[in-house]
């Protein structure tokens, strides 16, 4: 790489970016040689999708916000661009670092790209091959876009050496969410969960938001009618994400019974308190593919492929599809399964932050 970066400009918008700014501007913050900028995009805007996480994670204060809000993709990607481009001419960054595969990630970096910036991506190389969801086209966008490509597993570094990305380009870091999680896991088990009423009992947690699964009504009704099943047995517990509220508004679908509660978003802490207590969870989540691995909890994502294989082939994950009695028999198979001790996944340990600014600062290679 080329000269050290004097000012390093972070690019975070939605729910999942925090988690992996967080260590990084702790690492950052120590360094003497280093401004560290973060921009806030606004595509996430609630406070419990958005400054709860940031407080929650000891985010320092974003210097910026660009209030984009919600819209269609093509109105919130532009929206980033327009608003973004103005402040990278301002501050001129050596580099803009962005994070995971949302619309503010591909928006900030194609902003840089086409200024003459250099990109860092946090979280490179993840494929599913499922060109249908927009976080894919994101990931191969900012990809390829980045100059510096910081992979959580080694088949994201195999998938860039497929694609013809330079290998002195590709950081094999380690997974920056374990970190946040690392750092909070001894505050998740001190508290969080107790307060809930079903803290007493065997419960799993449920997630789902993706497109695929909640915005058409059919599927919808199918993976509701799969959760009512299990709830008859058993505890569920559903934080629901604002996309997915707004879907069950439309259906005027209400949970039936005590077996299911449905709750609002949860802050970082709780929900991993939440996720370590319990025995199984339900979703269709990137993070949580990953901190159910780490943690040994069995997980049931409900989706045809992942962009995180290593969570199937080395963690606690199972795909299951969208289908109500494939999600219920793979739920009585996986519940209370617990893996002890949990997996061990090469490369996430608490460190990845800090391997990210050993190559940024110091000039290190991560093979
Ligand atoms: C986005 C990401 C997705 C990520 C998810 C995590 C993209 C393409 N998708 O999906 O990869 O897994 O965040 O949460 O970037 N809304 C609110 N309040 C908010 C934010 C959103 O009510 O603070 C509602 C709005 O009705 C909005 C809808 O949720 O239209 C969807 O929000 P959007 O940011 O477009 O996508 P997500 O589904 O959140």
């Amino acid at each position: 790489m080329g000269a050290r970066p004097r000012m390093i400009l972070s690019v975070v918008g939605a729910r999942p970016n925090f988690m992996k700014l967080a260590p990084l501007a702790r690492e950052l913050a120590r360094r003497r040689d280093v401004r560290h900028v973060i921009v806030h995009t606004g595509q996430h805007y609630d406070p419990d999708m958005s400054d709860v996480f940031i407080r929650g994670l000891d985010i320092p204060r974003p210097h910026f916000n660009l209030v984009v809000g919600s819209a269609s993709h093509a109105q919130q990607t532009a929206a980033i661009m327009q608003r973004f481009e103005p402040i990278c001419l301002r501050l001129q960054p050596d580099l803009v670092l962005v994070y995971g595969d949302v619309n503010s990630t591909v928006a900030a970096a194609l902003v840089a790209a086409k200024l003459g910036i250099r990109v860092g991506h946090v979280e490179a190389g993840l494929r599913s091959r499922d060109w249908s969801m927009p976080e894919e086209i994101n990931r191969v966008v900012t990809d390829r876009l980045a100059d510096l490509l910081f992979t959580p597993s080694r088949d994201a570094g195999e998938n860039l050496r497929a694609e013809g990305v330079p290998a002195e380009r590709i950081h094999f870091v380690g997974n920056i969410m374990i970190d946040s999680l690392v750092a909070l896991l001894p505050v998740a088990q001190r508290n969080g969960h107790l307060r809930h009423d079903f803290a007493d009992r065997r419960y799993a947690v449920v997630t789902l938001h993706r497109p695929a699964n909640v915005d058409d009504p059919a599927t919808l009704r199918e993976l509701l009618a799969a959760l009512g099943e299990i709830a008859a047995g058993r505890q569920l517990v559903f934080p629901v994400h604002p996309r997915t509220r707004a879907r069950l508004a439309a259906l005027s679908w209400e949970p039936r019974g005590e077996g299911l509660s449905l709750i609002d978003p949860v802050p970082y802490v709780e929900m991993l308190s939440l996720v370590t207590g319990s025995d199984l969870v339900i979703t269709d989540s990137g993070g949580l593919q990953e901190e159910t691995s780490f943690l040994g909890i069995p997980c049931l994502t409900v989706r045809p492929t992942t962009e995180r294989p290593i969570t199937c082939s080395q963690g606690t994950n199972r795909l299951v599809a969208a289908r109500r009695e494939a999600i219920e028999q793979a739920a009585a198979e996986l519940w209370g399964r617990r893996r002890i001790p949990p997996p061990a996944i090469e490369r996430w340990d608490g460190r990845a932050a800090e391997r990210i600014v050993a190559v940024l600062c110091d000039g290190a290679r991560m093979d």
